[in-house]
């Protein structure tokens, strides 16, 4: 069981993270981007136990967009070796740190060793409190073009009818089918876009965007993250 605080209201149950930052972060002292993104990773490791503690039930981070190949060969190399490194931990402490894995976006562009580590993160069922998912060459656009591309088949092949498409239906086409919508969304860094990051399941997410640099964010910060999101008055389109 997590641990959670009951003089505190409870946390949202799916909390997302745009984990911005990681290269001015390593701008600002002298050090070079891949320092910064290793700063990140650190960063996240906090925060997923973090989130473990406040008895959150589901992270979704975006670790990796569909828009970032075109970086640097040596940038995006490193943000490879530091998702291979932490799931190669990961795999050894599920059990222990009681989480699992899934993981959104196209993984077939990715090295096969890489997405053995990614299938066997994700086939490996345990008994767990928090489940993270990895947004990993991921684009809230391509998800949606790949959930109807696949509807489309269905229908090609006499295996559905259009008029069956509803929003609930075209939900079980995304990679987060069977993740109920994150109730907020935070980005650090303080830049104020949604960058292609869950276009679909955001529709009544609550943002926060916050002015600290994802390496320098700390459970304080995801503290006052979830205060802003209780001040917020939510009404799903009613009054
Ligand atoms: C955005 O900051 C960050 C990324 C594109 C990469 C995020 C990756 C990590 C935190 C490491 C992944 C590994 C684990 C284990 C989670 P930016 O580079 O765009 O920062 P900037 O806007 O300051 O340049």
């Amino acid at each position: 069981m997590a641990l959670t605080d009951t003089t505190k209201p409870a946390p949202p149950r799916h909390i997302a993270i745009i984990m911005d930052g990681n290269g001015r972060w390593a701008k600002k002292r002298g050090l070079p981007r891949t320092a910064g993104h290793a700063a990140g990773a650190e960063s996240f490791r906090r925060i997923a136990n973090y989130c473990r503690t406040l008895g959150v039930e589901y992270l979704t981070v975006y670790a990796f967009s569909t828009e970032n190949w075109k970086r640097s060969a040596d940038e995006v190399a490193g943000i490879m070796r530091l998702l291979r490194r932490y799931l190669e931990e990961a795999l050894q402490d599920m059990e222990k740190n009681k989480v699992r894995f899934r993981f959104f976006g196209d993984l077939s562009k990715l090295s096969p060793d890489l997405q053995k580590l990614c299938h066997d993160a994700e086939n490996r069922s345990t008994d767990y409190d928090v489940q993270v998912n990895f947004c990993l060459n991921y684009g809230g656009r391509d998800e949606i073009v790949q959930a109807a591309r696949r509807f489309a088949q269905e229908v090609a092949a006499g295996e559905r009818q259009p008029e069956e498409l509803t929003e609930e239906l075209l939900g079980g086409y995304l990679y987060s089918a069977n993740v109920p919508d994150p109730e907020l969304i935070i980005r650090p860094s303080g830049e104020l876009r949604t960058s292609n990051f869950l276009l679909w399941q955001s529709a009544y997410s609550e943002y926060v965007f916050m002015n600290v640099l994802w390496p320098d964010f700390g459970p304080e910060d995801l503290d006052k993250a979830i205060e802003e999101y209780h001040r917020r008055n939510r009404r799903f389109g009613g009054t």
